[in-house]
């Protein structure tokens, strides 16, 4: 079995399997980002080398202000056992998106947790957090324009590759497999760029109930689509 080399994941449904249970919403998220962790380690075993999750969107602010403290609380948390993970499963952890609209503290957590993971060499694990793919393209193009405009190349210059080294992702192979959990079947503003040839794959399994045993199962169904350009399917 060919073993996708990036898979992104929508990790959707917390609240509401949270609230299949009777619970609030905050407890799907608490164990959401606990079973973050299972998959991470189980990912990495199963031989993927890039991870990239979406955490929190552009979008996500618009959400009730106790949900949004809820989940920024949590990302505290979660980013300082990161750096403990991190160390100990050897993962270099990067973040995508805006970091400048999240509390000072925040900010520092995640730069500590990426700087004291840069050197490490097994699982490539990007965090999406205040990421919106139109956010990031516009980021992308006002560095690009300003690198322009201060001459260092013109406008006929610019291509695909050159544009993909201003995006968060810089550096990182596009996904290979999207998986989004929950049941919806849209993309919620992520990775627009990068998803251009990336096999797609929705199941109705909340977040906090995914397990190892449905990653197999998305990776199953990757290796049955024949794939287009940059596809690693083997004959
Ligand atoms: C995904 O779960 C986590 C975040 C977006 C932060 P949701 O909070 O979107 O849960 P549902 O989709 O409402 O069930
Ligand atoms: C997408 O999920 C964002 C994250 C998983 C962080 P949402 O639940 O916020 O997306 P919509 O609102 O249903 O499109
Ligand atoms: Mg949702």
């Amino acid at each position: 079995m060919v073993i996708p080399q990036h898979v992104a994941i929508i990790l959707d449904g917390n609240g509401r399997w949270a609230k299949s249970k009777g619970m609030p919403r905050n407890y799907g998220h608490v164990r959401g980002a606990k079973n973050l962790e299972v998959i991470c380690e189980d990912a990495y075993n199963m031989g993927i080398k890039y991870l990239t999750v979406y955490l929190f969107s552009t979008e996500n602010w618009k959400r009730s202000k106790d949900e949004v403290d809820a989940l920024m609380k949590l990302f505290r948390s979660y980013t300082k056992t990161c750096i403990k993970t991190a160390r100990d499963n050897n993962m270099k952890v990067r973040v995508l998106g805006d970091p400048t609209a999240l509390a000072p503290d925040l900010q520092k957590s995640l730069k500590n947790l990426v700087e004291s993971s840069k050197d490490n060499t097994g699982l490539n694990f990007q965090i999406a957090i205040n990421y919106g793919s139109r956010d990031e393209i516009v980021r992308g193009i006002r560095k690009l324009a300003a690198d322009c405009r201060d001459g260092q190349f013109s406008p006929e210059d610019i291509t695909e590759e050159m544009f993909a080294g201003y995006l968060d992702t810089a550096g990182i192979p596009d996904p290979d497999l999207l998986i989004r959990t929950s049941g919806e079947q849209r993309l919620s503003n992520y990775l627009m760029w990068q998803l251009a040839y990336t096999e797609f794959y929705f199941t109705e399994v909340p977040w906090p109930a995914f397990t190892k045993e449905e990653l197999q199962k998305a990776i199953e169904k990757y290796n049955g689509r024949e794939r287009r350009y940059g596809g690693i399917k083997e004959e």
